[in-house]
């Protein structure tokens, strides 16, 4: 990295200038698992984030990675803290005409999966570009990306400190989630952006409360979906569908307990085990795609460029994914083979279509769609049924859940 030294040019005063091979316009997991993978490679980069550290820490998200994802942190030495604090989970629970059927990862496919919360993977992430001395700023303003159309883009931001920086790269990254800005660099006629909307969103809560169920269970009712799911022996978490309008704070613990109750309900008398509400959210979804990921020297990476709804736990590994590819490829590029670049797409995009197919598969087979009929409810336990029933039924959905091996989408 070069020294810092002041600068101004046709876009403005700047008090320091660095050159790194790849800037990365996001410090989420995406951001700073590709930092991390380049960093072994000895490319250096600067990562970017508008949250701080502490905005990033305390947002709930998913919890589910999949195999070859933790064996990714695992291996590559971010952390062994997955093996130590993280739950194997070796199958989980569909819940449909009041019974439970467990779908046994081990037995179908030989996989678990790792309930290791997203904010984990992030904490761990972030400590290890401080331990390996990566250059990463949080709370930053004023972010902008110039030049992606030549081969010496660059990337400025102003520090918490009003410090206005610069950095030129070779490449950028935009691992800056759904509402990135870098997808917008890709101009408009040269961009496809796939979309589907859902007319139901998910009321996330964290509880104080024991362990409802070993597993995730995922619980289909004529009521709607429910989702639960566990974090520590004593905090819970717990998604049921609802309206993307329901306002959060219009719900008492008591409705929101006896709509989780109502949803689980059975004949094998299954009940939640109920504590206070912490937190209450509710998450809105959608299925996005944007084609082309690469653009010049922008690539796209994670939500930047896709996101799938939270039913089959496949966004943070599907990102996770995108940059174990996008390093490879960078370090060849770097090396002088720029078209090693053009593989990108067409690695990450595969697997991308594979798991928005499953992630909208699962949200249909497990919701109800408001206004729907008899026929619908009826046709979906049917559905479910059919997976259930058979191994190949079973087999399929194992397989999707536990995620793909590299080997075989690439
Ligand atoms: C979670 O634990 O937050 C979680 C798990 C599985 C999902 C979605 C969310 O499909």
């Amino acid at each position: 990295m070069t020294s810092p030294s002041p600068t101004a040019d046709d876009h403005g005063e700047v008090d320091t200038v660095t050159e790194v091979p790849v800037a990365i316009v996001g410090a989420g997991p995406a951001g700073l698992l590709l930092a991390h993978l380049l960093g072994r490679a000895g490319v250096e980069t600067v990562a970017i984030d508008t949250r701080t550290r502490e905005e990033i820490e305390s947002t709930h998200r998913a919890g589910i990675l999949e195999a070859d994802a933790a064996r990714t942190l695992v291996e590559t030495g971010v952390s062994d803290r997955i093996l130590r604090e993280g739950d194997e989970h070796a199958g989980i629970e569909l819940r449909f005409g009041g019974r439970a059927h467990r779908i046994d990862f081990q037995d179908l496919v030989g996989e678990s999966v790792w309930l290791y919360p997203q904010t984990a993977v992030f904490v761990d992430l972030a400590d290890a570009r401080d331990r390996d001395g990566g250059t990463v700023h949080f709370g930053t303003s004023g972010t902008e990306v110039l030049d992606v159309e030549s081969d010496r883009p660059r990337m400025r931001w102003t520090g918490p400190d009003g410090t206005r920086h610069e950095v030129r790269a070779r490449y950028v990254v935009g691992a800056d989630g759904s509402r990135s800005q870098c997808r917008e660099l890709v101009p408009a006629d040269h961009r496809t952006q796939h979309a589907r909307e859902y007319p139901f969103a998910w009321f996330g809560i964290m509880a104080e409360a024991p362990k409802s169920a070993p597993e995730l269970v995922y619980a289909h009712s004529e009521h709607g979906f429910a989702l639960i799911s566990q974090r520590t022996e004593s905090v819970q978490r717990m998604y049921f569908q609802c309206d993307p309008d329901d306002d959060p704070a219009a719900w008492s613990d008591d409705r929101i307990w006896t709509t989780l109750q109502a949803r689980v309900a059975g004949e094998d008398g299954f009940r939640l085990l109920e504590g206070p509400v912490l937190e209450r959210t509710v998450l809105r979804f959608r299925s996005f795609v944007q084609e082309p990921m690469r653009w010049g020297s922008l690539l796209l990476a994670g939500d930047a460029a896709h996101t799938v709804p939270p039913t089959g736990a496949r966004g943070l590994n599907l990102a996770l994914h995108d940059v174990t590819v996008l390093a490879e490829v960078l370090v060849e590029a770097l090396g002088g083979t720029d078209a090693a670049l053009d593989d990108y797409q067409r690695r990450a995009l595969r697997r991308v279509w594979r798991a928005q197919n499953f992630s909208y598969w699962m949200t249909q087979l497990l919701h109800a769609a408001p206004g729907g009929s008899s026929f619908d409810l009826r046709r979906q336990l049917g559905e479910l049924d059919n997976v259930v029933s058979t191994r190949a039924g079973r087999t399929y959905l194992a397989e999707q859940y536990t995620g793909w091996p590299t080997r075989d989408t690439d």
